[in-house]
């Protein structure tokens, strides 16, 4: 089942998720349906709180879909190690059509809780570091524009706004 994304403006982008503590079959339901949900709109990375689940968990598929060992669901995660950084242009799924470039660690080394409960740990350089770090951010209510300039922020801001009037983007702005 496809599900909702919500975009930027709703409060629930900027509430950190509490802590996953017990993995059933209506979450493993959900997860199923994020993978979903993140294969249609074209993300390679979708986050809990996305769709309104205010909760420590994300899905990722840096392949979209084309390599099974991509596929990785994250619960709890924690970025234990970080190397480098790297500057890279960056998409939100809940901030469509606004790209910019983001400055973040090149390689990290995550833990993570999989759909079994148990713990893992994987490494991540390129592009699934940079969509470990996005959703990871997500899960703690924190936003791409939160690392533009003031500046930059306000002028992605006003594009928004006028979207929200033009009827593009369906959220109340506070
Ligand atoms: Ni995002």
């Amino acid at each position: 089942m496809k599900l909702h994304i919500v975009k930027y403006g709703d409060p629930v982008l900027q509430r950190a998720g509490d802590e996953i503590t017990n993995i059933d079959g209506e979450l493993v339901g959900f997860i199923d349906n994020m993978f979903e949900t993140m294969y249609e709109a074209h993300g390679v990375g979708l986050a809990a709180p996305q769709v309104a689940l205010s909760k420590k968990l994300f899905v990722m598929d840096v392949s979209s879909g084309k390599e099974k060992k991509e596929r990785i669901t994250c619960i709890n995660p924690q970025i234990v190690e970080t190397k480098g950084k790297v500057i890279s242009e960056e998409g939100c799924l809940s901030f469509p059509g606004i790209y910019f470039e983001v400055e973040r660690p090149e390689v990290i080394t995550v833990s993570a809780l999989d759909l079994h409960g148990r713990e893992f740990t994987f490494e991540a350089s390129g592009l699934a570091a940079r969509c470990v770090l996005h959703e990871n951010d997500h899960i703690n209510g924190k936003v791409f524009i939160e690392y533009l300039s003031p500046l930059k922020r306000e002028l992605v801001g006003k594009k928004i706004r006028k979207r929200i009037k033009a009827g593009d983007w369906d959220t109340e702005w506070d």
